[in-house]
């Protein structure tokens, strides 16, 4: 079965120009003006940007947590996904506390089976033990995950402290795996969230009050610090605010490898949110970090420019209003997390391309090839090069629409973006070859998401591990040592 994109503008990370896409089965073929009209489905791009699929690597599909499970599962996450430009998703398996590495992870594949796009994992490190040691080596030779997760919140349930940190960490480095971390201080915020609910302040807002900036930036750079001294690189997920990216920035300008992954939710909502006087609205845009003010907005956008940030996620982790409401009379119990997948491409493109802040290069690039390249996918994904996977993404720049809970794909009753106009939407996107949407048509299949394999890297963790062992503290050899004194 073979497929033309005739007639668009391609736009890649690095390139633009007129030319068509051929793709036989699940691969693109070739790229370039006038490609033959044989193929046996022609999909008309006059007027559009010919993309790679968007992908995004921070979801969390029917995650069991704070006492119930997102509701978005694989099948409608990733048909929201698809409607909204997104061709992969990259979710965390979660072991708790003592269960196999290698367990948690044939749960999380158990989820799968009705996925509608490719999928991927990262590993979360949530306890540490011999056997947690012994399961890494596996995950990264065998099973093809490249990525293990640290929370430094969530105090209780899925925080670990500096010491496991640190261990999990320098196996990163041996195994040449790359440690993402949730960087906010769980302690501070523990006591902080005490505090509040004693002074009875039990509301949403008071959930933005227990994670200031401050405990976001100082675990961010305690993340860095201590990923240098293991020796590796490493990947700070939900940026939300200046203090956090200017860690980023600083240890960047020293060479360290550090990543920042702001979301499309702090780069476009703010902390006006929670000061609704409707319980559910504030409820419902309760995730961690909090949404921030402008000021930290506008760090975001320019990390994005100067290239100190590199990708824009969700972290999609839909709770329904039900859900939302276990943490009536006390906020720390409203379950964490906002939606997004739908809407990050077509909002990033409205609020980025379409005002000047981001090139479409840049939008490619901070939407799928910069993470493509940082997960070792590279070209299988993130590109529009023969070899590819035909994940692509012909975009209308003309196309409108209003987002509303009343159209999205997601489970959820509402919209964090509810009544945002956006303009720059999908007519076609391809998952593997599939033309999973059709002019705006959603004829998603059921199953057809594969998982994605990751090698562990090698150029840059050799290059950090070349490093270490030649700045090592080596024993200073000494002849005639003095007796020791009295
Ligand atoms: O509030 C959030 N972000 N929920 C999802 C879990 C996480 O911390 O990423
Ligand atoms: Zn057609
Ligand atoms: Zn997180
Ligand atoms: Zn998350």
């Amino acid at each position: 079965m073979s497929k033309l994109i005739k007639g668009g503008t391609i736009v890649t990370a690095d390139l633009t120009f007129k030319g068509d896409v051929y793709i036989q089965h699940d691969r693109i073929v070739a790229v370039g003006p006038d490609l033959p009209h044989d193929a046996d489905h022609v999909l008309d791009a006059t007027g559009c940007y010919v993309m790679p699929g968007g992908i995004d690597p921070h979801t969390h599909l029917e995650m069991p947590f704070m006492g119930t499970y997102s509701s978005d599962d694989f099948e409608s996450g990733t048909r929201a996904a698809l409607a909204g430009g997104t061709t992969m998703v990259v979710d965390f398996a979660l072991p708790s506390p003592g269960q196999s590495l290698l367990d948690a992870l044939a749960m999380w594949h158990n989820k799968t089976g009705r996925a509608n796009c490719d999928y991927s994992f990262h590993m979360a490190i949530t306890w540490w033990g011999e056997q947690v040691f012994d399961e890494m080596a596996v995950i990264v030779r065998d099973k093809g995950i490249n990525t293990f997760k640290h929370f430094m919140a969530y105090k209780g349930a899925l925080m670990v402290d500096d010491d496991e940190m640190f261990a999990s960490f320098q196996r990163c480095a041996e195994l040449g795996a790359l440690p993402l971390v949730h960087a906010e201080n769980g302690d501070v915020v523990a006591q902080l969230q005490a505090r509040l609910l004693a002074e009875g302040n039990n509301g949403p807002e008071a959930h933005a009050y227990s994670r200031p900036p401050e405990v976001e930036g100082e675990a961010t750079n305690r993340a860095i610090m201590i990923a240098d001294m293991a020796g590796v690189p490493v990947y700070i997920v939900h940026v939300s605010c200046e203090q956090a990216h200017e860690a980023i920035r600083r240890a960047r300008q020293k060479g360290i490898r550090a990543y920042g992954e702001p979301l499309i939710q702090h780069l476009t909502l703010d902390e006006s949110e929670y000061a609704h006087p409707d319980w559910d609205h504030a409820a419902r845009r309760v995730m961690s970090p909090p949404f921030r003010n402008k000021q930290h907005q506008d760090s975001l956008w320019a990390g994005l420019q100067s290239g100190s940030l590199q990708v824009v996620a969700t972290d999609h982790c839909a709770f329904t209003t039900a859900q939302k409401r276990f943490g009536v009379g006390d906020f720390t119990k409203i379950p964490n997390g906002t939606g997004g997948l739908e809407d990050r491409m077509p909002m990033l493109w409205t609020h980025g391309v379409n005002t000047g802040r981001l090139t479409m290069n840049e939008f490619v690039a901070v939407t799928s090839t910069n993470i493509a390249k940082i997960l070792n996918i590279y070209p299988k994904k993130g590109a529009i090069l023969p070899g590819a996977d035909a994940d692509i993404v012909v975009w209308d720049p003309a196309r409108e629409k209003t987002i509303s809970a009343k159209t999205q794909q997601s489970a959820i009753d509402y919209n964090v973006f509810e009544g945002k106009k956006v303009k720059g939407l999908p007519r076609y996107v391809l998952s593997r070859g599939v033309v999973s949407i059709h002019d705006g048509e959603v004829r998603t299949r059921e199953g057809h998401g594969e998982f994605v394999p990751r090698q562990p890297f090698q150029a840059v963790n050799r290059a950090l591990s070349t490093w270490k062992e030649l700045t090592a503290p080596r024993k200073v050899e000494r002849s005639g040592i003095p007796a020791s004194g009295v």
